[in-house]
């Protein structure tokens, strides 16, 4: 494993909407342990491919209860709100408050291209939407 360049904000990279990976090989693995190490290095609750610099539909979180890998994520149920604090390891020692659903369902595929589903709510559900956004090339500050 290998702890990667996080993308900051002013790189176009992070504005543009990512594609769908269709690979579920070594060369994928290799990344998302990579990103693991970088989101635990930098004490971060998640992490979007575009922010190591790769434009494909993927992320991780981690807010406490294990490590979850969103693979082609997709949102089909969301309900509720809640507004809190949020930060982005591509905006450095910056936080605002953003209100988002407090309940969600995802649909997503895990490394080996398995569809399952997960659901979340509070800061889970504020993290997987929070990386699902990137994936879009839409950062929290938008939401602000
Ligand atoms: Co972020």
């Amino acid at each position: 494993m290998a702890i990667r360049n996080i993308v900051k904000i002013g790189d176009d990279i992070l504005r543009k909407v990512c594609r769908t990976q269709l690979k579920f090989d070594e060369h994928l693995h290799q990344i998302l342990d990579d990103m693991a190490e970088t989101m635990y290095a930098a004490d971060g609750v998640g992490l979007a491919a575009p922010q190591v610099g790769i434009l494909r539909r993927y992320c991780i979180v981690d807010v406490g209860d294990g490590l979850i890998e969103l693979i082609n994520p997709v949102l089909l149920e969301s309900s509720g709100e809640q507004t809190g604090q949020e930060g982005c390891l591509s905006i450095p020692d910056k936080y605002s408050e953003v209100t988002r659903p407090m309940n969600i369902k995802v649909r997503a595929q895990d490394r080996f291209g398995k569809t399952f589903e997960v659901t979340a709510s509070e800061l889970k559900a504020r993290a997987i939407l929070h990386e699902m956004d990137h994936l879009d090339g839409v950062l929290y500050i938008d939401r602000v």
